[in-house]
């Protein structure tokens, strides 16, 4: 589904120049759930920004269903860890916000944004504001907006960083239903390597320093296993990421 070939990007600074990407290229396959892990500044975030089409690739290409990016695709959603909730919405209208952006009659998508909230668990807030809200509920608002555009891409940024460790067990949840039922394609960005495995079907260690390598890919074919977290197969593997991070067995 998604063909990144040769691409590269290099960030202009005054008179210097930081080459994020050098001859980068990676394939994701429909359906998949790939994490991105690895040290600030490796260039993950901008990884996402390519793919989204919000940055151009200096040189090589990026190609969705064999189409190049060359700007934001309706496919595509996006979401980012400050969550991107308008202030002065209400839940239900931030949630109809992308819809109503795009021209779509409210007919047409009332149950459906009346559903998403529903599954959300957003119903009993959904005349509150983003300030009256949680980190959790608010990130489930995000959500919910990405949802309601039927993306066959979703792109997240550490979306589940800013919380506690409770609520973030129960979106870590919410998130591998929502890509198992809808078979969604996923790129996902963490400094967890928990949530990595939990919700990755396939990880990539990236290394420190630029250009962005990759140092390590991990197959996960366990992932949405109910009770994986539990299993000594899920050790593993997170024993086997964090290694890796630490730079203790490169390959
Ligand atoms: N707009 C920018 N201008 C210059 N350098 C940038 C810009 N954005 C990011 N960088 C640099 O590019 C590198 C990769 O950044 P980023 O993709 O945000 O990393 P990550 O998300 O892995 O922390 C970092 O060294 C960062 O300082
Ligand atoms: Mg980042």
């Amino acid at each position: 589904m998604i063909e990144i070939s040769d691409c590269n990007l290099a960030y202009v600074q005054g008179a210097s120049q930081v080459q994020v990407y050098d001859d980068f290229s990676l394939k994701v396959e429909p359906g998949e759930s790939v994490v991105l892990i690895g040290p600030s500044g490796c260039g993950k975030s901008t990884l996402l920004y390519l793919l989204a089409g919000l940055l151009q690739p200096t040189g090589g290409e990026i190609r969705i269903w064999g189409e190049q990016v060359v700007g934001a695709r309706q496919k595509t959603a996006f979401i980012l860890q400050e969550y991107g909730l308008f202030p002065w919405l209400n839940v239900e209208q931030n949630v109809c916000l992308g819809l109503r952006v795009r021209h779509i009659p409210k007919r047409k998508y009332q149950r459906a944004v009346e559903e998403m909230i529903n599954k959300m668990g957003l119903w009993e807030v959904k005349h509150h504001f983003p300030s009256q809200l949680s980190g959790g509920q608010r990130q489930r608002v995000a959500l919910a907006r990405a949802l309601t555009l039927q993306p066959d891409l979703l792109l997240m940024d550490e979306p589940l960083s800013a919380l506690d460790a409770l609520t973030r067990e129960r979106l870590q949840k919410l998130l591998l239903e929502i890509w198992q039922e809808q078979k969604l394609t996923t790129v996902l960005v963490t400094h967890s390597i928990e949530e990595a495995v939990f919700l990755g079907s396939r990880i990539l260690v990236l290394a420190d320093g630029r250009p962005t390598q990759v140092m390590g890919e991990i197959l996960n074919p366990l992932v949405g296993q109910s009770g994986y977290r539990q299993t000594s197969e899920f050790f593993q593997k997170t024993s086997y990421v964090r290694s890796l991070l630490e730079g203790g067995m490169v390959g």
